[in-house]
């Protein structure tokens, strides 16, 4: 190990001399400490000794971390070859990325680096890579075989998101390929068989690209590891016709169960109660609390810190640490920072903390239950994020999350008897969730037949056959469902989802793209407007300051804008911190969400390199705001609803009942017909992100659509 510390040290920028001695034996000493250090032999006998391994192990025992250090001693990026670790979470891949490239005393993006969405940490002598699933799947696109990867993990496989499940179906495929000897390969690139993207079987021109693509080929077996904390490796096992698997043990200590006497009405309330009843009356340890998303853990972290003031003056030792995937990056890693002694962190987690972060130090867990999850109607065709109850596998994963480090204590936020009533594990999201995406790369991958595709499970027909439908409506697919050459092409190399790739393209024939790009990254984020409850009607007033009565879009341009406009003005005169602490005072004032305008801004730059390098026209339509909902209208058209006499809507694709959500600036005025972009389901059906459009436009640009539904 201390050989690979060095090894890349050398490689990569060494760190500050004593300090990083310092830290690198500190570190050396954890890692030693961890259970899978005592069977890293044996691991890497199995690695070398079997195609595909399935690992599973306890949270916390090092699988993540370590393993791929292992390999990487054992000789698997000899010749430069790369391993890969894929993450269904963004931030999971940054975090560990970060804590790896320091266990190694590397700095990040050299030999140890990561690659997210809108995020990229690599060089050219990157050999441990960390990266989200969706990532790895867009590199196939530009290479078929993986070729410079030797070893593959996919980890988290429990979570069993719709990425990694695909991803487990191309990687299949690709190691069957990359198992054959150079020259048989070779003939079945060239010749027929019809197994999907890489028999290059299609036509001529494919033919050819697949043979060029050849000639560059890595014909070194692809090793495959499935690694996941609490999955049933029999079924990744059957799935690969019959691959091994071993257990790593790990260390966990009891954590005593409690349950509320009754149902609770106001869990955050319930959640409040318990932090400080934990913090006032038990023993020293940080409490990790399981909410359900960006708002609520703000929104909590803000009646914490209020509360502290409230304490006396010597008792302010709570700090409460937020992290969720779209925090940026820079702010993820507060959670693995200790607090000053003394003092105590409580750590607000979506169930990114469930598995596939390990933070240190916990000892009390909370969990109300819930989780927010995407849902899929499979008559509609509608996708929608809703809180739902999480799995037993869920809540027992938490409540573990106490007893790493020492006995713990997880309070529940329900009853007992409704324990029993939580599903064993969670339903894979490939059965509920739009396939549009993934059919769109499946084809840009040259898998033609969906419903032929080997995947673990299958999804249903029905939602295979909408997500053609869809893309055909969206034009990304020709009549014959093939790819549809540009639009298609385009839409697939867009890392967004389809609707949102398609707007774009539909902008750049608009000539507002730059308001498209704008709207498109803003969207991208889960919100941009603060709202405190406590300060409701002060963040309201607030929000009327960017507000256009035509709708939220071209109010979150305006915010955009409104942004930009301060930058331009203290950019000239100051420093790279003190924008930055500019930008968040004025966030502030304005009951803006900071760190979302900061990764919608972030998010603003990397699209806007990808619309340049696909040549479409960046314009602007100026304060021609009809154009741009003539635009929005012709790029959401699925998503149009019209207003109903008692003040409801009803989306036209398919008759739901639905509401515009309080929070859009058209929630009073309720025009007669809108577009929305986001449906959330709590007591209601509510909608959110809504603009005015003109009900005539609608058959006028969306013909393919509008016209035949009468
Ligand atoms: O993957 P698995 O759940 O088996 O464990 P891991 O993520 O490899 O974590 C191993 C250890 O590294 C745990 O004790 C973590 O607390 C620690 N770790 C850390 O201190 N900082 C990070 N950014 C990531 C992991
Ligand atoms: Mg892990």
């Amino acid at each position: 190990m201390a050989s690979n510390a060095e090894n890349m040290k050398r490689k990569g920028n060494s760190i500050s001399i004593d300090d990083g001695r310092k830290k690198l034996r500190i570190i050396e000493q954890q890692r030693k400490y961890l259970p899978i250090a005592t069977v890293e032999k044996e691991l890497v006998e199995k690695v070398q000794n079997n195609q595909t391994l399935i690992i599973v192990g306890e949270t916390g025992s090092g699988k993540t971390t370590q393993l791929p250090q292992y390999l990487f001693n054992a000789g698997f990026c000899r010749d430069g070859n790369v391993i890969g670790i894929t993450q269904p979470r963004h931030v999971a891949a940054v975090t560990v990325a970060k804590r790896v490239a320091e266990e190694c005393g590397v700095q990040l993006g050299q030999s140890v680096g990561y690659s997210i969405r809108f995020d990229d940490m690599t060089s050219s002598s990157t050999r441990i890579k960390y990266m989200t699933d969706g990532l790895l799947l867009r590199e196939a696109l530009l290479d078929p075989f993986l070729s410079k990867y030797s070893v593959i993990i996919v980890d988290e496989a429990h979570e069993r998101t719709i990425h990694t499940d695909v991803l487990l179906g191309l990687l299949k495929k690709v190691q069957k390929v990359r198992s054959q000897s150079p020259i048989e390969y070779q003939k079945v690139g060239t010749v027929k068989t019809n197994d999907g993207p890489l028999s290059g079987k299609e036509n001529g021109a494919q033919s050819a690209s697949f043979l060029k693509l050849c000639q560059g080929v890595n014909f070194l077996p692809l090793k495959l590891i499935i690694m996941s904390a609490s999955l049933d490796p029999r079924m990744f096992s059957e799935y690969f016709d019959g691959a091994s698997y071993v257990y790593v043990r790990g260390r966990q200590f009891p954590v005593n169960i409690y349950y509320t006497q009754h149902a609770e009405s106001d869990y955050v309330d319930a959640a409040m109660i318990t932090i400080f009843q934990i913090y006032l009356e038990e023993g020293p340890g940080d409490i990790l609390v399981f909410l359900t998303g960006q708002e609520e853990i703000e929104a909590v972290e803000g009646l914490i810190q209020e509360q502290i003031r409230q304490l006396p003056a010597g008792n302010q030792k709570l700090v409460a640490v937020p992290i969720y995937s779209s925090l940026p990056s820079n702010q993820q890693m507060k959670v693995f920072i200790p607090v000053p002694d003394g003092f105590r962190k409580v750590i607000l987690a979506t169930n990114i903390a469930e598995t596939s972060v390990t933070i240190p130090g916990i000892k009390y867990v909370i969990d109300p239950g819930l989780v927010k999850a995407r849902t899929y109607n499979q008559q509609t065709g509608i996708e929608s994020l809703v809180v739902v109850p999480t799995s037993k596998a869920q809540a027992v994963q938490r409540s573990g999350r106490a007893g790493r480090e020492g006995p713990g204590k997880c309070f529940r936020i329900y009853p007992e008897n409704e324990f029993a009533k939580l599903a064993d594990s969670t339903v894979p999201e490939i059965k509920r969730c739009n396939l549009s995406n993934v059919v769109l790369q499946l084809k840009a991958l040259g898998v033609d037949d969906i419903v032929g595709f080997d995947f673990m499970e299958n999804p249903s027909r029905i939602s295979i056959n909408k997500s053609l439908e869809e893309l055909l409506l969206l034009g990304a697919l020709t009549d014959d469902y093939k790819l549809s050459d540009p639009i298609g092409h385009q839409m697939a190399r867009l890392p967004l989802d389809p609707m949102y790739g398609k707007a774009l393209i539909v902008a750049s024939q608009f000539n507002c793209l730059e308001e498209m790009l704008i709207t498109v990254a803003m969207l991208s984020v889960e919100s941009i407007f603060y709202r405190p409850r406590e300060k409701l009607e002060e963040s309201r007033m607030a929000m009327k300051h960017f507000s256009s009565p035509e709708g939220d879009h071209i109010t979150l341009i305006n915010v955009y804008r409104s942004s930009d406009e301060f930058l331009e003005k203290i950019r000239i005169s100051s420093s790279k911190n003190k924008i930055l602490k500019n930008l968040r005072k004025w966030c502030e004032e304005n009951f803006i969400n900071s760190r979302s305008l900061r990764h919608a801004r972030d998010i603003h730059s990397q699209i806007r390199r990808h619309v340049e390098q696909m040549g479409l026209c960046i314009a602007s339509c100026g304060d021609d705001m009809l154009s741009f909902r003539r635009c929005l209208a012709a790029s959401f058209f699925l998503n149009a609803a019209l207003r109903q006499p008692e003040g409801t809507y009803r989306a036209l694709a398919n008759g739901q009942v639905v509401q515009i959500h309080p929070f859009s600036v058209l929630f009073q005025a309720k025009p007669v017909c809108i577009i929305f972009n986001e449906l959330v389901r709590t007591n209601n059906n509510y909608i959110r992100n809504v603009t005015r459009i003109d009900p005539l436009w609608l058959p006028e640009l969306a013909p393919q659509y509008y016209a035949t539904q009468g």
